[in-house]
């Protein structure tokens, strides 16, 4: 009696993992097609427990899986649901300072030049894998430093985008645990964040205003902004996707790049941009030809 129910349980278990698996390749695939996304090949422990929980908030996949490449379309609520569980959106404030450092003692001389009536002058800059909002708040930050050791007004423009929709939300409020703050951010740069609840602190909303977070996906044919970029950061996602995905999202970039405008992916991530147009400033910073 024993056995059998040693038996039972085992081959219950089996069913269970392999109906589990099924749905994770028809989910690994998705993420492959629509945003270039490699999942593991095997179904890990941490990978289990999204599934799982996938299952018990939203009942699974039922229906097809698929985006429209063309039009950038959101998707669903439970699909957004789908993509938040499985993206990787570690960051941090000046992640990677040198190339914050970079921005502001070449790039806005550079874009600005030496007397910028603000007016008649613009730095339109794209943090493309935004995740929760903490890169394009340390460009803004560095933007005001800037304009404020320049005696100018603020006269920037900042796109956020990312796909995984609750981390944008974090970013348009813009709360963070005072831990991500300490260390990170200047004592000066500490006065545009205001006291929020349990001990967190936000943004204040003037500034939380200058960064437009969106949805994209980098992966699809054709972005809808009608405006090129004179910056963009696409840092840390590269690691994540396919080498086509890879090789089509830097084009697209370059395409939304003004001439003489700048890229600027993760430092981790180097050989990527391999293109007559694009000239290596070192630490991951790329130029686009005049
Ligand atoms: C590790 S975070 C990097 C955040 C930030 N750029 C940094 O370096 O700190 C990677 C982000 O890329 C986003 N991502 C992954 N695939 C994407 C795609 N196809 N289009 C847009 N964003 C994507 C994820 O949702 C995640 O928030």
């Amino acid at each position: 009696m024993v056995w059998f129910l040693v038996a039972y349980r085992k081959i219950k278990y089996m069913l269970k993992n392999s109906e589990l698996f099924q749905e994770y390749v028809r989910i690994k695939d998705f993420f492959k097609i629509e945003f270039g996304l490699v999942l593991p090949e095997k179904l890990n422990q941490a990978n289990t427990k999204r599934l799982e929980k996938f299952i018990e908030v939203s009942g699974g996949l039922n229906g097809s899986l698929k985006l429209s490449q063309h039009k950038n379309q959101v998707p669903d609520e439970k699909l957004l649901g789908l993509i938040s569980l499985f993206t990787v959106n570690h960051t941090a404030f000046f992640r990677e300072n040198k190339q914050f450092e970079f921005f502001k003692e070449k790039v806005m001389p550079n874009v600005l030049g030496p007397n910028f009536e603000h007016e008649k002058s613009e730095l339109r800059v794209w943090s493309a894998a935004a995740a929760s909002g903490e890169e394009p708040y340390s460009i803004l930050f560095t933007m005001l430093d800037y304009f404020h050791e320049n005696g100018c007004k603020y006269t920037g423009d900042i796109l956020a985008t990312d796909i995984d929709i609750k981390a944008l939300n974090i970013g348009y409020h813009g709360v963070y645990r005072q831990k991500k703050i300490e260390g990170k951010i200047s004592a000066l740069n500490q006065r545009y964040f205001q006291k929020h609840t349990n001990g967190n602190l936000q943004i204040a909303w003037d500034l939380r205003r200058k960064v437009l977070f969106r949805w994209l996906n980098l992966n699809c044919d054709q972005y809808p902004m009608k405006r090129k970029f004179h910056a963009i950061f696409c840092r840390n996602v590269m690691l994540y996707l396919s080498q086509e995905s890879r090789e089509k999202i830097i084009k697209n970039l370059t395409e939304y790049l003004y001439p003489g405008g700048y890229l600027f992916l993760g430092i981790s991530e180097t050989n990527l941009v391999q293109r007559s147009d694009m000239r290596s400033l070192g630490d991951s910073i790329y130029q686009k030809d005049y």
